[in-house]
Protein backbone atom coordinates (compact mmCIF):
# COMPACT_ATOMS: atom_id res chain seq x y z
CA UNK A 1 0.00 0.00 0.00
CA UNK A 2 1.59 3.19 -1.12
CA UNK A 3 0.69 6.23 1.21
CA UNK A 4 1.74 9.51 -1.00
CA UNK A 5 3.09 11.00 2.30
CA UNK A 6 5.45 8.43 2.52
CA UNK A 7 6.92 6.37 -0.67
CA UNK A 8 7.15 9.01 -3.31
CA UNK A 9 11.07 7.21 -3.30
CA UNK A 10 9.69 4.05 -3.23
CA UNK A 11 7.17 3.93 -5.39
CA UNK A 12 9.52 4.91 -8.30
CA UNK A 13 11.61 1.64 -9.45
CA UNK A 14 10.06 0.29 -12.36
CA UNK A 15 6.66 2.31 -12.06
CA UNK A 16 8.11 4.66 -15.04
CA UNK A 17 8.02 2.45 -17.57
CA UNK A 18 4.90 1.79 -19.96
CA UNK A 19 5.81 -1.27 -21.87
CA UNK A 20 3.01 -1.67 -24.03
CA UNK A 21 2.33 2.45 -24.53
CA UNK A 22 5.62 2.43 -25.68
CA UNK A 23 5.23 -0.92 -28.28
CA UNK A 24 2.64 0.59 -30.00
CA UNK A 25 4.53 4.04 -30.49
CA UNK A 26 7.81 1.98 -31.66
CA UNK A 27 5.25 0.11 -33.99
CA UNK A 28 3.67 3.21 -35.58
CA UNK A 29 6.93 5.00 -36.02
CA UNK A 30 7.99 2.37 -38.28
CA UNK A 31 5.42 3.85 -40.46
CA UNK A 32 3.77 0.17 -41.24
CA UNK A 33 1.99 -0.97 -44.16
CA UNK A 34 -1.03 -3.07 -42.85
CA UNK A 35 -2.30 -6.47 -44.44
CA UNK A 36 -3.95 -7.59 -41.71
CA UNK A 37 -7.20 -6.24 -39.65
CA UNK A 38 -8.82 -3.46 -38.44
CA UNK A 39 -10.50 -1.59 -41.65
CA UNK A 40 -9.24 1.63 -41.59
CA UNK A 41 -5.17 0.26 -42.00
CA UNK A 42 -4.20 2.46 -39.21
CA UNK A 43 -5.92 5.31 -40.18
CA UNK A 44 -5.21 5.46 -43.72
CA UNK A 45 -8.65 3.93 -45.35
CA UNK A 46 -11.23 6.57 -43.57
CA UNK A 47 -13.87 9.03 -44.36
CA UNK A 48 -11.20 11.92 -45.32
CA UNK A 49 -13.31 14.82 -44.11
CA UNK A 50 -14.35 13.27 -40.78
CA UNK A 51 -10.51 11.81 -40.17
CA UNK A 52 -9.20 14.57 -37.94
CA UNK A 53 -10.49 14.25 -34.57
CA UNK A 54 -9.12 10.55 -34.70
CA UNK A 55 -5.97 10.87 -36.91
CA UNK A 56 -3.57 10.64 -34.20
CA UNK A 57 -5.15 7.66 -32.30
CA UNK A 58 -5.47 5.30 -35.58
CA UNK A 59 -2.31 4.24 -35.90
CA UNK A 60 -2.25 3.31 -32.48
CA UNK A 61 -5.69 0.89 -33.00
CA UNK A 62 -3.87 -2.45 -34.03
CA UNK A 63 -4.32 -6.25 -33.52
CA UNK A 64 -2.45 -9.02 -32.12
CA UNK A 65 0.69 -8.58 -34.58
CA UNK A 66 3.32 -10.85 -33.11
CA UNK A 67 4.97 -8.18 -31.51
CA UNK A 68 1.90 -6.79 -30.03
CA UNK A 69 1.36 -9.99 -27.63
CA UNK A 70 -2.23 -11.01 -26.73
CA UNK A 71 -4.60 -10.19 -23.95
CA UNK A 72 -5.71 -13.66 -23.99
CA UNK A 73 -2.71 -15.62 -23.80
CA UNK A 74 -0.09 -12.74 -22.69
CA UNK A 75 3.34 -13.14 -22.62
CA UNK A 76 5.23 -10.28 -24.00
CA UNK A 77 4.16 -6.27 -23.58
CA UNK A 78 0.96 -6.93 -22.48
CA UNK A 79 2.45 -9.04 -19.63
CA UNK A 80 5.13 -6.90 -18.99
CA UNK A 81 2.22 -4.26 -18.37
CA UNK A 82 0.15 -6.18 -16.46
CA UNK A 83 2.54 -7.38 -14.14
CA UNK A 84 3.48 -3.51 -13.52
CA UNK A 85 0.26 -2.83 -12.63
CA UNK A 86 0.31 -6.28 -10.05
CA UNK A 87 3.43 -4.54 -9.10
CA UNK A 88 1.38 -1.31 -8.11
CA UNK A 89 -1.53 -2.75 -6.84
CA UNK A 90 0.30 -5.09 -4.79
CA UNK A 91 -1.78 -7.90 -5.60
CA UNK A 92 -0.90 -11.35 -7.64
CA UNK A 93 -2.13 -10.61 -11.01
CA UNK A 94 -3.63 -7.99 -12.14
CA UNK A 95 -6.16 -8.60 -15.68
CA UNK A 96 -6.36 -5.53 -18.26
CA UNK A 97 -10.22 -5.48 -18.92
CA UNK A 98 -11.53 -3.96 -22.39
CA UNK A 99 -15.17 -4.40 -21.73
CA UNK A 100 -15.00 -2.69 -18.59
CA UNK A 101 -16.10 -3.73 -14.72
CA UNK A 102 -19.07 -5.19 -16.20
CA UNK A 103 -16.72 -8.44 -17.67
CA UNK A 104 -14.75 -8.29 -14.74
CA UNK A 105 -17.85 -8.80 -12.78
CA UNK A 106 -19.03 -11.75 -15.16
CA UNK A 107 -15.51 -13.34 -14.71
CA UNK A 108 -15.45 -13.18 -11.04
CA UNK A 109 -18.80 -14.74 -10.42
CA UNK A 110 -18.91 -16.88 -13.16
CA UNK A 111 -15.00 -18.26 -11.74
CA UNK A 112 -16.13 -18.51 -8.20
CA UNK A 113 -19.57 -20.14 -8.64
CA UNK A 114 -21.01 -23.21 -10.17
CA UNK A 115 -24.46 -23.92 -10.57
CA UNK A 116 -27.02 -23.84 -7.38
CA UNK A 117 -24.36 -22.13 -4.82
CA UNK A 118 -25.42 -19.69 -2.29
CA UNK A 119 -23.51 -16.74 -2.95
CA UNK A 120 -24.04 -14.06 -0.54
CA UNK A 121 -24.62 -9.93 -2.58
CA UNK A 122 -25.39 -6.92 -1.28
CA UNK A 123 -28.31 -6.10 -3.00
CA UNK A 124 -27.54 -2.59 -4.63
CA UNK A 125 -25.58 -4.19 -6.43
CA UNK A 126 -24.96 -3.25 -10.35
CA UNK A 127 -26.73 -5.11 -12.73
CA UNK A 128 -23.54 -7.00 -14.08
CA UNK A 129 -22.90 -8.54 -10.71
CA UNK A 130 -26.79 -9.63 -11.14
CA UNK A 131 -26.28 -10.86 -14.64
CA UNK A 132 -23.04 -12.78 -13.66
CA UNK A 133 -25.17 -14.58 -10.93
CA UNK A 134 -27.80 -15.23 -13.12
CA UNK A 135 -25.54 -16.79 -15.44
CA UNK A 136 -23.31 -18.98 -13.02
CA UNK A 137 -27.02 -20.40 -11.72
CA UNK A 138 -26.16 -19.40 -8.57
CA UNK A 139 -28.32 -18.94 -5.90
CA UNK A 140 -28.12 -15.42 -4.61
CA UNK A 141 -29.03 -14.19 -1.15
CA UNK A 142 -29.60 -10.74 -0.94
CA UNK A 143 -28.17 -8.28 2.07
CA UNK A 144 -29.56 -4.59 2.05
CA UNK A 145 -27.52 -2.39 3.17
CA UNK A 146 -28.22 0.22 5.97
CA UNK A 147 -29.47 3.79 6.00
CA UNK A 148 -26.37 5.74 6.15
CA UNK A 149 -28.49 9.71 7.90
CA UNK A 150 -25.53 11.85 7.48
CA UNK A 151 -25.67 11.64 3.95
CA UNK A 152 -29.13 10.14 3.27
CA UNK A 153 -28.29 7.21 1.03
CA UNK A 154 -28.60 3.22 1.86
CA UNK A 155 -25.29 2.41 1.50
CA UNK A 156 -23.30 1.00 4.84
CA UNK A 157 -23.18 -3.04 4.99
CA UNK A 158 -22.72 -3.86 8.35
CA UNK A 159 -20.37 -7.02 10.08
CA UNK A 160 -23.69 -8.01 11.74
CA UNK A 161 -25.81 -8.15 9.09
CA UNK A 162 -22.99 -10.31 6.93
CA UNK A 163 -22.35 -12.27 10.35
CA UNK A 164 -26.52 -12.76 10.37
CA UNK A 165 -26.63 -13.73 7.18
CA UNK A 166 -23.89 -16.55 7.25
CA UNK A 167 -25.65 -18.13 10.49
CA UNK A 168 -28.71 -18.26 8.02
CA UNK A 169 -27.57 -19.87 5.05
CA UNK A 170 -23.96 -21.49 6.65
CA UNK A 171 -24.25 -23.28 3.25
CA UNK A 172 -22.67 -19.62 1.51
CA UNK A 173 -19.25 -20.10 -0.67
CA UNK A 174 -18.56 -16.82 -1.64
CA UNK A 175 -19.43 -12.90 -0.42
CA UNK A 176 -19.74 -10.26 -3.02
CA UNK A 177 -19.62 -6.78 -2.46
CA UNK A 178 -19.81 -3.24 -3.56
CA UNK A 179 -17.36 -0.38 -2.29
CA UNK A 180 -17.71 2.42 -2.66
CA UNK A 181 -20.54 3.59 -3.58
CA UNK A 182 -21.31 5.40 -6.52
CA UNK A 183 -21.16 8.38 -4.41
CA UNK A 184 -17.71 7.50 -3.01
CA UNK A 185 -19.02 6.46 0.52
CA UNK A 186 -17.38 3.61 2.33
CA UNK A 187 -17.78 0.99 5.24
CA UNK A 188 -16.14 -1.41 7.38
CA UNK A 189 -15.05 -3.61 4.72
CA UNK A 190 -12.23 -4.90 6.46
CA UNK A 191 -14.03 -5.83 9.50
CA UNK A 192 -16.35 -7.84 7.17
CA UNK A 193 -13.79 -9.35 5.10
CA UNK A 194 -12.00 -10.81 8.23
CA UNK A 195 -15.39 -12.11 9.31
CA UNK A 196 -15.54 -14.27 5.77
CA UNK A 197 -11.81 -15.48 6.10
CA UNK A 198 -12.60 -16.68 9.42
CA UNK A 199 -15.13 -19.03 7.30
CA UNK A 200 -12.92 -19.10 4.57
CA UNK A 201 -15.41 -17.34 2.26
CA UNK A 202 -13.65 -15.48 -0.66
CA UNK A 203 -14.66 -12.28 -1.15
CA UNK A 204 -15.25 -10.31 -4.27
CA UNK A 205 -15.59 -6.84 -4.47
CA UNK A 206 -16.62 -4.55 -7.13
CA UNK A 207 -14.67 -1.19 -6.43
CA UNK A 208 -15.60 0.12 -9.95
CA UNK A 209 -15.40 3.37 -8.32
CA UNK A 210 -12.44 3.50 -6.51
CA UNK A 211 -9.21 2.39 -8.46
CA UNK A 212 -7.67 5.71 -6.96
CA UNK A 213 -8.18 4.59 -3.41
CA UNK A 214 -4.53 2.89 -3.78
CA UNK A 215 -2.98 6.75 -3.06
CA UNK A 216 -3.80 6.04 0.17
CA UNK A 217 -4.62 8.84 2.98
CA UNK A 218 -6.15 10.47 2.58
CA UNK A 219 -8.88 8.97 0.30
CA UNK A 220 -10.81 5.90 2.00
CA UNK A 221 -8.87 2.40 2.67
CA UNK A 222 -8.84 0.15 -0.64
CA UNK A 223 -10.56 -2.81 -0.77
CA UNK A 224 -7.25 -4.49 -1.69
CA UNK A 225 -5.83 -2.84 1.59
CA UNK A 226 -9.03 -4.03 3.04
CA UNK A 227 -8.17 -7.86 2.21
CA UNK A 228 -10.57 -8.80 -0.28
CA UNK A 229 -9.70 -11.99 -2.89
CA UNK A 230 -10.53 -10.15 -6.22
CA UNK A 231 -11.58 -6.74 -7.00
CA UNK A 232 -12.51 -5.23 -10.07
CA UNK A 233 -11.69 -1.73 -10.90
CA UNK A 234 -13.09 0.74 -13.78
CA UNK A 235 -9.86 2.55 -14.38
CA UNK A 236 -11.79 4.43 -16.59
CA UNK A 237 -13.91 6.27 -14.34
CA UNK A 238 -11.85 7.61 -12.00
CA UNK A 239 -8.54 7.56 -13.64
CA UNK A 240 -7.35 9.09 -17.04
CA UNK A 241 -8.02 5.72 -18.73
CA UNK A 242 -10.27 5.06 -21.60
CA UNK A 243 -14.08 4.22 -21.87
CA UNK A 244 -14.34 1.00 -21.18
CA UNK A 245 -10.61 0.15 -19.28
CA UNK A 246 -10.97 -1.63 -16.56
CA UNK A 247 -8.51 -3.92 -14.11
CA UNK A 248 -9.20 -6.99 -12.54
CA UNK A 249 -6.71 -8.03 -9.64
CA UNK A 250 -6.37 -10.95 -7.74
CA UNK A 251 -4.92 -10.43 -4.53
CA UNK A 252 -5.38 -14.27 -3.21
CA UNK A 253 -5.24 -17.13 -5.15
CA UNK A 254 -5.63 -18.99 -1.96
CA UNK A 255 -8.98 -18.74 -2.03
CA UNK A 256 -9.63 -18.14 -6.23
CA UNK A 257 -8.76 -20.02 -9.58
CA UNK A 258 -6.74 -17.47 -11.28
CA UNK A 259 -6.55 -19.92 -13.85
CA UNK A 260 -10.86 -20.00 -13.80
CA UNK A 261 -11.00 -16.28 -14.09
CA UNK A 262 -8.76 -16.44 -17.00
CA UNK A 263 -10.57 -19.06 -18.82
CA UNK A 264 -13.94 -16.71 -18.15
CA UNK A 265 -12.39 -13.81 -18.94
CA UNK A 266 -11.45 -14.93 -22.62
CA UNK A 267 -15.27 -15.91 -22.66
CA UNK A 268 -16.66 -12.80 -21.56
CA UNK A 269 -14.65 -9.94 -23.36
CA UNK A 270 -14.29 -9.94 -27.16
CA UNK A 271 -11.38 -11.71 -28.84
CA UNK A 272 -10.17 -8.46 -30.54
CA UNK A 273 -9.32 -6.41 -27.71
CA UNK A 274 -8.71 -2.50 -28.27
CA UNK A 275 -5.05 -1.88 -28.08
CA UNK A 276 -6.12 1.80 -27.72
CA UNK A 277 -7.95 1.08 -24.43
CA UNK A 278 -4.93 -1.14 -23.18
CA UNK A 279 -2.46 1.01 -23.84
CA UNK A 280 -4.55 3.56 -21.53
CA UNK A 281 -4.39 1.40 -19.03
CA UNK A 282 -0.79 1.09 -18.67
CA UNK A 283 -0.52 5.23 -18.59
CA UNK A 284 -3.50 4.75 -16.24
CA UNK A 285 -1.20 2.41 -14.02
CA UNK A 286 1.54 4.67 -14.70
CA UNK A 287 0.03 7.62 -14.26
CA UNK A 288 -1.20 6.62 -10.30
CA UNK A 289 1.74 5.35 -9.48
CA UNK A 290 4.08 8.63 -10.43
CA UNK A 291 1.60 10.90 -8.52
CA UNK A 292 3.45 12.72 -6.23
CA UNK A 293 2.90 14.61 -2.77
CA UNK A 294 2.98 18.02 -4.65
CA UNK A 295 1.29 16.61 -7.53
CA UNK A 296 -1.94 15.51 -4.98
CA UNK A 297 -1.48 18.68 -2.92
CA UNK A 298 -2.52 20.72 -6.43
CA UNK A 299 -4.90 17.99 -7.10
CA UNK A 300 -7.28 19.14 -3.56
CA UNK A 301 -6.32 22.51 -4.22
CA UNK A 302 -8.12 22.91 -7.16
CA UNK A 303 -10.79 20.98 -5.37
CA UNK A 304 -11.17 22.89 -2.72
CA UNK A 305 -11.91 25.59 -4.74
CA UNK A 306 -14.40 23.70 -7.01
CA UNK A 307 -15.98 23.06 -3.53
CA UNK A 308 -16.26 27.05 -2.55
CA UNK A 309 -17.20 28.12 -6.11
CA UNK A 310 -20.42 25.11 -5.67
CA UNK A 311 -21.02 26.35 -2.34
CA UNK A 312 -21.96 29.89 -3.58
CA UNK A 313 -25.16 28.25 -5.50
CA UNK A 314 -28.23 29.42 -3.68
CA UNK A 315 -30.58 27.43 -1.73
CA UNK A 316 -28.30 23.96 -2.75
CA UNK A 317 -25.89 22.32 0.03
CA UNK A 318 -22.95 20.37 0.27
CA UNK A 319 -22.31 16.97 1.80
CA UNK A 320 -19.23 17.20 3.50
CA UNK A 321 -16.50 14.43 2.91
CA UNK A 322 -15.81 12.23 5.98
CA UNK A 323 -12.26 11.56 6.62
CA UNK A 324 -11.61 8.13 5.67
CA UNK A 325 -15.15 7.46 4.71
CA UNK A 326 -16.14 9.45 1.58
CA UNK A 327 -14.41 10.01 -1.33
CA UNK A 328 -12.56 13.56 -1.76
CA UNK A 329 -13.17 13.15 -5.36
CA UNK A 330 -16.59 13.37 -5.13
CA UNK A 331 -18.83 16.03 -4.16
CA UNK A 332 -22.62 15.60 -3.85
CA UNK A 333 -24.53 18.54 -4.11
CA UNK A 334 -28.40 18.40 -2.43
CA UNK A 335 -31.69 20.40 -1.27
CA UNK A 336 -34.61 20.08 -0.10
CA UNK A 337 -36.11 23.47 -1.32
CA UNK A 338 -34.78 23.52 -5.34
CA UNK A 339 -35.20 20.77 -7.93
CA UNK A 340 -31.56 19.60 -8.59
CA UNK A 341 -32.27 17.98 -11.92
CA UNK A 342 -33.23 21.90 -13.04
CA UNK A 343 -29.92 22.98 -11.49
CA UNK A 344 -28.47 19.83 -13.10
CA UNK A 345 -29.97 21.53 -16.61
CA UNK A 346 -29.00 25.22 -15.96
CA UNK A 347 -25.42 24.17 -15.41
CA UNK A 348 -25.35 22.08 -18.76
CA UNK A 349 -26.96 25.29 -20.27
CA UNK A 350 -23.62 27.16 -19.26
CA UNK A 351 -21.46 24.15 -20.21
CA UNK A 352 -20.72 22.07 -16.95
CA UNK A 353 -22.03 18.52 -17.17
CA UNK A 354 -22.18 16.54 -13.63
CA UNK A 355 -22.33 12.75 -13.51
CA UNK A 356 -26.25 12.55 -12.68
CA UNK A 357 -28.60 13.29 -10.36
CA UNK A 358 -30.67 10.67 -7.96
CA UNK A 359 -33.11 11.27 -5.27
CA UNK A 360 -32.09 14.98 -5.47
CA UNK A 361 -28.38 14.90 -5.04
CA UNK A 362 -26.01 15.92 -7.79
CA UNK A 363 -23.33 13.91 -8.16
CA UNK A 364 -20.25 16.01 -9.30
CA UNK A 365 -16.98 13.48 -9.97
CA UNK A 366 -13.76 15.59 -10.04
CA UNK A 367 -10.45 14.10 -11.50
CA UNK A 368 -6.72 14.37 -11.22
CA UNK A 369 -6.88 18.53 -11.40
CA UNK A 370 -3.46 20.34 -11.96
CA UNK A 371 -2.61 24.33 -11.35
CA UNK A 372 -3.58 24.57 -14.47
CA UNK A 373 -7.30 24.13 -14.11
CA UNK A 374 -9.78 26.78 -15.68
CA UNK A 375 -12.48 27.99 -13.49
CA UNK A 376 -13.44 30.45 -15.53
CA UNK A 377 -16.44 28.46 -17.02
CA UNK A 378 -17.51 27.28 -13.47
CA UNK A 379 -17.39 30.99 -12.18
CA UNK A 380 -19.58 32.05 -14.90
CA UNK A 381 -22.13 29.35 -14.69
CA UNK A 382 -22.67 29.66 -11.11
CA UNK A 383 -23.13 33.79 -11.59
CA UNK A 384 -25.71 32.88 -13.93
CA UNK A 385 -27.37 30.49 -12.31
CA UNK A 386 -27.62 32.62 -9.11
CA UNK A 387 -29.78 35.04 -11.40
CA UNK A 388 -32.59 32.32 -11.92
CA UNK A 389 -34.73 30.76 -9.76
CA UNK A 390 -34.61 27.32 -10.22
CA UNK A 391 -37.66 25.32 -9.78
CA UNK A 392 -38.91 24.03 -6.68
CA UNK A 393 -38.62 20.30 -5.47
CA UNK A 394 -41.66 18.68 -5.36
CA UNK A 395 -40.48 15.00 -5.14
CA UNK A 396 -40.09 12.55 -2.48
CA UNK A 397 -36.77 12.40 -0.95
CA UNK A 398 -37.21 9.54 0.62
CA UNK A 399 -37.66 7.73 -2.81
CA UNK A 400 -34.36 5.66 -2.43
CA UNK A 401 -33.64 1.85 -2.75
CA UNK A 402 -36.24 -0.08 -0.63
CA UNK A 403 -34.45 -2.24 1.93
CA UNK A 404 -35.20 -6.22 1.84
CA UNK A 405 -33.51 -7.32 4.68
CA UNK A 406 -31.55 -10.58 4.03
CA UNK A 407 -33.49 -12.69 0.79
CA UNK A 408 -33.68 -15.23 -1.43
CA UNK A 409 -35.35 -15.67 -4.97
CA UNK A 410 -38.12 -18.19 -4.03
CA UNK A 411 -37.15 -19.54 -7.92
CA UNK A 412 -34.04 -20.76 -8.86
CA UNK A 413 -32.54 -18.47 -12.37
CA UNK A 414 -32.99 -22.37 -14.08
CA UNK A 415 -36.45 -22.68 -12.78
CA UNK A 416 -37.72 -19.00 -13.57
CA UNK A 417 -36.63 -19.88 -17.87
CA UNK A 418 -39.53 -22.26 -17.93
CA UNK A 419 -42.23 -20.21 -16.32
CA UNK A 420 -44.63 -17.85 -18.80
CA UNK A 421 -45.11 -14.79 -18.76
CA UNK A 422 -47.74 -11.94 -18.67
CA UNK A 423 -48.15 -8.17 -19.03
CA UNK A 424 -50.07 -7.06 -15.88
CA UNK A 425 -51.25 -3.38 -15.06
CA UNK A 426 -49.71 -2.08 -11.81
CA UNK A 427 -52.74 -2.71 -9.96
CA UNK A 428 -52.33 -6.37 -10.42
CA UNK A 429 -48.64 -6.22 -10.08
CA UNK A 430 -48.27 -6.79 -6.23
CA UNK A 431 -47.53 -10.08 -4.94
CA UNK A 432 -46.56 -11.01 -8.31
CA UNK A 433 -43.07 -12.42 -8.99
CA UNK A 434 -41.64 -10.00 -11.65
CA UNK A 435 -40.51 -11.32 -14.89
CA UNK A 436 -38.41 -8.30 -15.71
CA UNK A 437 -35.60 -6.55 -13.55
CA UNK A 438 -36.16 -2.81 -13.50
CA UNK A 439 -33.57 -0.56 -13.02
CA UNK A 440 -32.86 3.22 -12.60
CA UNK A 441 -30.12 4.53 -14.84
CA UNK A 442 -27.64 5.43 -13.60
CA UNK A 443 -26.68 4.19 -11.51
CA UNK A 444 -27.87 0.95 -12.78
CA UNK A 445 -28.60 -0.97 -9.46
CA UNK A 446 -31.95 -3.32 -10.44
CA UNK A 447 -34.89 -1.79 -8.21
CA UNK A 448 -37.02 -4.82 -8.74
CA UNK A 449 -35.07 -8.08 -9.76
CA UNK A 450 -36.26 -10.73 -11.92
CA UNK A 451 -37.67 -13.49 -9.74
CA UNK A 452 -38.54 -10.90 -6.72
CA UNK A 453 -41.98 -10.18 -5.45
CA UNK A 454 -43.06 -7.01 -6.09
CA UNK A 455 -44.09 -5.07 -3.25
CA UNK A 456 -46.20 -1.79 -2.75
CA UNK A 457 -42.97 0.00 -1.12
CA UNK A 458 -40.89 -1.29 -4.84
CA UNK A 459 -43.63 0.62 -6.70
CA UNK A 460 -43.91 3.51 -4.61
CA UNK A 461 -40.47 4.03 -5.11
CA UNK A 462 -40.34 3.42 -8.71
CA UNK A 463 -42.56 5.77 -9.28
CA UNK A 464 -41.35 8.23 -7.05
CA UNK A 465 -38.62 7.75 -9.34
CA UNK A 466 -40.50 8.24 -12.65
CA UNK A 467 -41.81 11.24 -11.15
CA UNK A 468 -38.50 12.96 -10.86
CA UNK A 469 -37.74 11.69 -14.63
CA UNK A 470 -35.02 9.57 -13.32
CA UNK A 471 -34.23 7.05 -16.47
CA UNK A 472 -35.05 3.51 -16.04
CA UNK A 473 -34.12 0.41 -18.16
CA UNK A 474 -36.31 -2.65 -18.18
CA UNK A 475 -37.15 -5.21 -20.79
CA UNK A 476 -41.25 -4.86 -21.27
CA UNK A 477 -42.93 -2.47 -23.36
CA UNK A 478 -44.88 -0.03 -20.79
CA UNK A 479 -43.89 0.60 -17.77
CA UNK A 480 -45.71 3.67 -17.15
CA UNK A 481 -49.05 1.57 -16.96
CA UNK A 482 -47.32 -2.07 -15.56
CA UNK A 483 -44.85 -4.79 -15.94
CA UNK A 484 -44.20 -8.12 -17.02
CA UNK A 485 -44.72 -11.02 -14.24
CA UNK A 486 -44.49 -14.38 -14.32
CA UNK A 487 -47.92 -16.43 -15.13
CA UNK A 488 -47.77 -18.69 -12.40
CA UNK A 489 -49.47 -17.69 -9.31
CA UNK A 490 -46.68 -19.31 -7.09
C1 LIG B 1 -20.77 -0.18 -9.04
C2 LIG B 1 -20.59 -0.44 -10.51
N1 LIG B 1 -20.14 -1.62 -10.91
C3 LIG B 1 -19.94 -1.91 -12.21
C4 LIG B 1 -20.23 -0.98 -13.18
C5 LIG B 1 -19.99 -1.32 -14.61
O1 LIG B 1 -18.74 -0.79 -14.97
P1 LIG B 1 -18.28 -0.63 -16.47
O2 LIG B 1 -19.02 0.52 -17.04
O3 LIG B 1 -16.80 -0.37 -16.32
O4 LIG B 1 -18.56 -1.90 -17.18
C6 LIG B 1 -20.72 0.28 -12.81
C7 LIG B 1 -21.05 1.28 -13.84
O5 LIG B 1 -21.56 2.32 -13.60
C8 LIG B 1 -20.91 0.56 -11.44
O6 LIG B 1 -21.40 1.74 -11.04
Amino acid sequence: MLDINECEEEIIMNQYQTPLFDKLIEHTNENPVSFHVPGHKNGRVFPSQKINPFKEMMPLDLTELSNLDDLHQPEGVIQEAEALAADYFQVEQTFFLVNGTTSGNLAMILATCSPGDEILVQRNSHKSIMHALELAGAQPIFVSPDDDEQVDRVSIISRETIQEAINRYPSIKAVVLTYPDYFGSTYDLEKIIELCHEKNLPVLVDEAHGAHLQLGTPFPKSAIECGADVVVHSAHKTLPALTMGSYLHVCSSKRISIKRIAHYLQMVQTSSPSYVVMASLDLARYFLATRTKKDLEATFSQIQKIRDLLSSLQNVSMQSVRPGIDDPMKTTLYSNDVDMRDLDAQLQANGIYAEMVQNNQLLVIHGFYDEQFDFSRLEQAVKSVNKLKLNDFHGKITSRHAEKDIQRLELSFQELHHLETEWVPWSKAVGRLAAETVTPYPPGIPLILRGERIREKDLEVLHSKEQLFQSIQYDGYDLTRGMTVYREQI
